[in-house]
Formats: structure tokens, sequence, C-alpha cells
């Protein structure tokens, strides 16, 4: 049987993307989307999934209390069946609810090397903050932002020129290849968790 994920996304969907084309590529195998979610009607991700022939929906989040959508989302993924769960851009945090109904089966990407610069506008926060090398980070989620153990982290160095547009780029391609790794780890189980520690067994 084929390992089912359900994508979340908010936005423009290129890290959902190269998901799809590692699947479609044998990259990531035995595996399959079936599900792209979003709260956001208007994401670029989810017109991009119904061009790949995804199955798509959209539960607008607008005006709920963070459990009561949780609730909905939950059920969508429980009814599509999904042994994983991958946030891609997805602009929200989860309820205690959420991350307790698929424990050690949500993971992130995030544009920092947590736990530095988490939250919004984070290859900002790095070249405001004045580091040297930025990077990239995929997580388990709990119900904190984002926070849970690291699974894999990519570094990419900051140039003096750099803007904001041009690291985020260099990040970009960086999460795109760390993001199918780490699907990869935790499809296949090759790990434990100790303490915030994920151990490659
Ligand atoms: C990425 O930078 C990701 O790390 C962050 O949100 C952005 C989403 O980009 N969580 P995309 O929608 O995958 O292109």
């Amino acid at each position: 049987m084929k390992k089912r994920i359900g994508v979340l996304l908010s936005g423009r969907g290129s890290n959902f993307e190269a998901l799809a084309d590692s699947i479609a590529a044998g990259r990531i195998s035995n595996a399959e989307i079936a599900l792209v979610l979003s709260n956001r009607e208007a994401a670029v991700g989810i017109e991009r999934a119904k061009a790949r022939g995804l199955v798509t929906k959209v539960i607008p989040s607008k005006g709920l209390e963070r459990e009561v959508y949780d609730r909905q989302v939950v059920a969508a993924l429980n009814e599509a069946k999904v042994d994983l769960i991958c946030l891609a851009g997805y602009m929200r945090l989860l309820s205690p609810y959420f991350v307790a109904a698929f424990p050690q089966k949500i993971l992130n990407i995030h544009p920092s090397l947590l736990p530095s610069f988490p939250g919004l506008e984070a290859q900002k926060q790095a070249l405001d903050y004045g580091v040297k090398f930025a990077g990239c980070t995929v997580h388990f989620v709990d119900e904190n932002l984002d926070a849970g153990p690291i699974i894999l982290q990519s570094i990419v160095p900051v140039e003096d020129a750099d803007t904001e547009e041009t690291l985020s780029a260099r990040i970009l391609k960086e999460e795109h290849k760390i993001y199918t790794e780490a699907v990869k780890i935790v499809l296949e189980g090759n790990f434990n968790i100790s303490g915030r520690r994920v151990v490659r067994s």
C-alpha cells in the first residue's frame, strides 16, 4: 500500500510542488499525495494541485476559533486516510487537538536554522540580525510555533549583497531538497526520537 500524504498550504505551494515532483520522479517511493488542503480559497498552491489532477479541498478558516477549525481539518485528513501530513507554507498554528490526532505524523518546513528566527519573515529576521549563515529546517510539529524536534537542516551563506529576495531564493532551493529527504526518512521509519533529538536508525 502506498503511503498517503496530506499537504496543507496557504500560498504559492512551491514546497508542495517539490514533494509532488519527488513522488512523480520516484525520489520518494511508494507514496502518493492523497489531499491538498488550504485554509485560503485564493492559494495558488490549490490551483497548482488541481492542475496536477490531485484531490483538493478548501476549508476557510476566517472567523473560526482555532480548535473548531482544526476539527474540520482533522476530519478531512482522516477521511482521506492520510499517513503523513506535510505543512507547506500553511500559515496557521495547530491546536493541541490537531497535534494529538497525528502524533509524530506532522512535518513542517521553516526558512531558518531553528531555533533562530521562528515565525514570520524568517529570512528578513536573519538579514536584520546580521547572521553570516542562514538556512532551513524540517521538523515535527507540536502546538508551539516552529518548535518540534528537528529532522533535517540545510545551511546557506548570507552574501553581503543579499536582499530578502535573493536570500529567500537561495534558502528555498534547499527547502525543496531537504523536505523530500525528510519525508523519506519519516516514511521509512528509520529514526527514533530521544528527548528533542531525532536520531537516524
Ligand atoms: C516557505 O519558505 C516555507 O519554508 C515557509 O513558507 C514558505 C512557503 O513557500 N513555511 P511555498 O508556498 O512552499 O512556496
